[in-house]
């Protein structure tokens, strides 16, 4: 089981115009909404490659009822605290002429103590049943920067992996309770060890440094160029097939489901990479926040390649 917690949901509506006027009404066709957040894109991703998994986190007002609604359509199976408030409706409009896209992304609703609780006691239980807990994205208002070090702790009381994913201090505060696995891009990875990555090198340099922090598994990943993987002493470059690049949100968060079936599959870690490297290319592949298919993974798999650095 796959155990993904998405403390800070959004419903993600993206809108197409055909050249976005600011100060002025701008009409938009075939608007898109899709349950979003870090966490619980990697659930359903997890679950359209087949494997089992449950979504956790915070959801909120009739926005979170959308989430809740299409997840339920989907057969993701989850199990939010609801709390007061309005989970975060994020637009994004995509500009047809420049291409260019502008989103807007509110902060969420605040969580307090005994909501915290309850999803602490939640975890308790369903951790017991996992294999990898996800912890991804950012953190809602009233939760501390340590949140996410917490949870990883107690995954690991009951021998679960994790994967953290996210960025600035909720990353910077979770790396200090040693995840399993880590899955920056290489702007948060430079942001991590406050210095620029500029080329390939400088990617397996800066991965290699966070093994030596005491991560087991590090993965930056770097968009149409793949993804370089240090485990141990070991280095891999994943190779994604060239692919027609509609949006590449959710690219990452495809990544890491695919890295933490393969951990759940108790597969070795390359297998993870290349599923992850084809699931990732199968998002960018989709428009707005959609995600890639399992055929669209399937068909993209084979021409993953896979490269040892070291
Ligand atoms: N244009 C592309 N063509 C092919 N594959 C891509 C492309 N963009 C991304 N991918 C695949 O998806 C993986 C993750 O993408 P990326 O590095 O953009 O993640 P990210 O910045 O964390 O994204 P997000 O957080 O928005 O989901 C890459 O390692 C690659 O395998
Ligand atoms: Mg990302």
């Amino acid at each position: 089981m796959i155990i993904t917690l998405t403390p800070n949901p959004s419903v993600d509506q993206t809108v197409w115009v055909d050249s976005l006027q600011i100060g002025a009404v701008n009409r938009f066709r075939s608007p898109q909404l899709d349950p979003a957040g870090k966490g619980i894109n990697v659930s359903r991703v997890a679950h359209r490659l087949g494997w089992p998994t449950i979504a956790f986190g915070f959801l909120a007002g009739e926005i979170g009822l959308i989430a809740h609604n299409a997840l339920d359509d989907e057969g993701v199976q989850h199990h939010f605290v609801h709390v007061p408030g309005q989970t975060r409706l994020n637009v994004t409009v995509v500009d047809e002429t420049s291409d260019e896209s502008t989103s807007l992304y509110g902060p969420g609703p605040a969580i307090d103590r005994e909501h915290l609780a309850r999803l602490d006691d939640l975890l308790q239980f369903w951790l017991q049943a996992g294999r990898v807990l996800v912890l991804a994205g950012s953190l809602p208002p009233g939760l501390s920067d340590d949140t996410y070090a917490s949870f990883i702790r107690l995954a690991r009381s009951k021998h679960v992996k994790t994967i953290l994913d996210a960025d600035d201090e909720p990353f910077r505060h979770g790396m200090e309770a040693k995840p399993y696995l880590i899955k920056p891009n290489v702007a948060e990875a430079e942001r991590l060890l406050e210095r620029s990555l500029p080329d390939l090198g400088a990617v397996v340099e800066g991965a290699t440094e966070l093994v030596r922090r005491g991560i087991a598994v590090v993965v930056v990943s770097m968009g149409a160029q793949g993804a370089v993987c240090v485990k141990g002493d070991k280095v891999w470059q994943a190779i994604p097939p060239k692919v027609e690049r509609l949006s590449t949100v959710g690219s990452g968060d495809s990544l890491v489901a695919g890295l933490a079936v393969a951990i759940a599959r108790g597969d070795d870690i390359v297998e993870g990479l290349r599923l992850g490297t084809a699931a990732g290319a199968a998002t960018a592949m989709t428009p707005g926040t959609a995600l890639g298919t399992a055929e669209m993974v399937a068909a993209l798999l084979p021409q993953v390649q896979i490269t040892e650095l070291r």
